[in-house]
């Protein structure tokens, strides 16, 4: 089963047997950065949207390393521009890559860049399921994604203000049933303080999912 290690932000790198898959990799004056970007190799790096705390360097891990950026069509551009190894994607379509498949999902947000979505990821990695939802707020399709993938885990961001709040997020958790919660977005500026403990208190008291709290730096195996 895979590892996840979650390195500041929106920033989440998991290791499956054969291949690594980096989320959002915004490491480089990120005030959580548990990593630098010249430290990761990835065999994918998947962007949810353009704005700077999620495209943050992929570029510049692309082109060291060659990884492939799997992202929406409008981003997927910008990158063809850079020459860099892209794979564009429809919003709420699916396509089968050397480790499994990845089915990018619609998320409430701004893309970053103009005309462009933001989008979520559904992966599903050596027969593991994670769903990262991007920046958004609450939608009611969650649910249909909850019932169409069975997602194992489920990855939420809970600071508020740019997307879901500790309450939202619950409610979301609610909507997707996932066996597992992780937290993320929150705490990296003042703006989006929340406390992850409360979070993990409601998920308990309100759903059937588990949530882990990961610290910027910290891992943990996936089953
Ligand atoms: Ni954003
Ligand atoms: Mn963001």
């Amino acid at each position: 089963m895979p590892t996840i290690d979650y390195l500041g932000h929106a920033c989440f790198l998991v290791t499956g047997q054969e291949h690594t898959l980096l989320f959002d990799p915004y490491l480089t004056d990120n005030p959580q950065a548990a990593i630098s970007a010249a430290e990761v190799k990835p065999d994918y790096i998947l962007v949810s949207h353009g704005h700077f705390d999620h495209l943050g360097d992929a570029f510049a891990i692309a082109r060291r390393t060659g990884a492939t950026i799997i992202t929406t069509l409008d981003l997927a551009k910008e990158c063809e521009k850079q020459q860099l190894p892209t794979h564009a994607m429809n919003i709420g379509c699916k396509h089968n890559f050397a480790f499994g498949y990845v089915r990018t999902t619609q998320a409430l947000h701004h893309a970053g860049l103009v005309g462009g979505e933001a989008c979520g990821f559904i992966v599903n990695l050596d027969g593991y399921t994670l769903y990262f939802t991007g920046d958004t707020s609450l939608f009611g399709d969650l649910k249909l994604y909850g019932i169409i993938e069975h997602p194992d885990l489920l990855l939420l961001p809970i600071g508020g203000y740019y997307t879901m709040d500790i309450d939202d997020a619950v409610y979301a958790a609610k909507l997707v049933n996932a066996k597992t919660i992780i937290p993320f977005h929150y705490n990296t500026w003042p703006l989006i303080e929340a406390d992850p403990a409360v979070f993990a208190a409601k998920v308990a008291k309100h759903t059937s999912s588990h949530c882990v709290i990961l610290a910027p730096g910290e891992s943990c195996d996936l089953s």
